[in-house]
């Protein structure tokens, strides 16, 4: 299979400014030095809490962010080093599907203008093969000729969250972000978006990007996934193979936490303490290390490699591949127990 995105190292870092508006305070840290390479007509999904930097990585991906660090090779192109003509015409062929349907619809636009507007900005098509296309789009997202006319107020949240896809797919994109498609939707309308999904990527063989909080939808849809936290890449690879063995316990945790998936075996609920720490100070060493049940002292110190446990299975953590040999902190491999604090912000 040929990689049609890569990331090599990115970063993205905001800046956090004070009152004074030229005053930097800090930064915050979204997305730290990831890597990662996804193949041609998959679906690889993106998971973790609210804020790890999901969105923010699929943004650079599509080229809407520029990285701080780090290159993002669309084909193998460098999309960040395109001249300006060109990155437009390689952005056409990324796009992106947003959670909430509503508020990334203009309420103004009928369903015409809403699903047109990308051909029309584009400039190369008149009106007539517009309408046609549209009219095909709208059928191929399962609504109707009926609906050209209505506006998106008219629509429930499913057929809205359609309306978006059809946009979306209307200058025939190769490369989709799904940010979290489903989860404003009704549990119902939930499956049958996700088939239509699943449809459209065969169809029109599409690669995917699908970011989720539920895990059970990744399991439904991903070929391969990444998990990340505050920043970072905890664990990646082929899908089934981190389902079957999740290694970092903070994917254990994430796992046993689905409830709607039938384990045979009995399971242990991981509770894992505390908030998530902040991306403006994250913590030194493993960035899980606070709130992670099996942390041991050297965690708090030595940032963890990322390395190919086995093949297609990616895993930073210092329980799996053990500590780097370098000079380490005493104590380094005794777990923390009691409990350390977990210093304030
Ligand atoms: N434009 C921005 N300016 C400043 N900070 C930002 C910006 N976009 C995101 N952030 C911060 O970067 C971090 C990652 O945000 P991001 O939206 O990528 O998380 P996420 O994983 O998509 O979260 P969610 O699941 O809630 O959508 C957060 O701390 C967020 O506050
Ligand atoms: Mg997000």
């Amino acid at each position: 299979m040929t990689e049609i995105m890569t990331l090599q190292n990115v970063s993205v870092h905001f800046p956090v400014r004070g009152a004074l508006p030229f005053l930097r305070k800090g930064e915050i840290q979204a997305v730290s030095d990831v890597s990662l390479s996804i193949h041609r007509g998959e679906i690889f999904g993106i998971v973790g809490e609210s804020g790890c930097g999901k969105t923010t990585l699929a943004s650079a991906m599509v080229g809407m962010i520029k990285p701080t660090a780090g290159q993002v090779l669309f084909e193998g192109v460098d999309l960040n080093r395109l001249p300006r003509d060109e990155f437009k015409k390689m952005r056409r062929r990324m796009q992106m599907i947003f959670q909430d349907p509503f508020s990334s619809l203009n309420p103004r636009f009928n369903v015409y203008q809403i699903v047109s507007e990308p051909m029309l900005i584009r400039g190369e098509d008149d009106e007539e093969t517009m309408k046609a296309r549209v009219v095909e789009l709208l059928e191929l997202v399962g609504l109707s000729s009926q609906d050209l006319y209505r506006y998106p107020s008219d629509f429930s949240g499913g057929q809205r969250q359609r309306l978006g896809i059809a946009r979306a797919i209307s200058l025939n994109p190769s490369f989709l972000v799904c940010d979290e498609p489903v989860s404003a939707l009704d549990v119902s309308i939930h499956a049958q978006i996700l088939n239509l999904l699943l449809e459209l990527q065969e169809k029109l063989n599409l690669t995917y990007v699908f970011i989720s909080h539920n895990l059970a939808d990744v399991k439904k849809m991903c070929d391969h996934l990444a998990v990340m936290y505050l920043g970072k890449v905890m664990e990646a690879g082929n899908s089934d193979k981190i389902f079957a063995n999740p290694m970092h316990p903070y994917t254990q945790a994430l796992i046993a936490a689905i409830l709607d998936i039938d384990f045979s075996e009995e399971r242990e609920i991981i509770v894992l303490p505390g908030d998530t720490p902040s991306p403006i100070n994250p913590p030194s060493g493993c960035r899980f290390w606070q709130r992670c049940p099996k942390a041991m002292r050297g965690c708090r110190e030595v940032p963890p490699e990322y390395v190919e446990v086995e093949p297609d299975h990616f895993v930073a953590c210092h329980l799996v591949n053990g500590f780097p040999d370098q000079e380490l902190p005493e104590g380094y491999d005794q777990p923390m127990v009691p409990r350390e604090k977990v210093p304030g912000r």
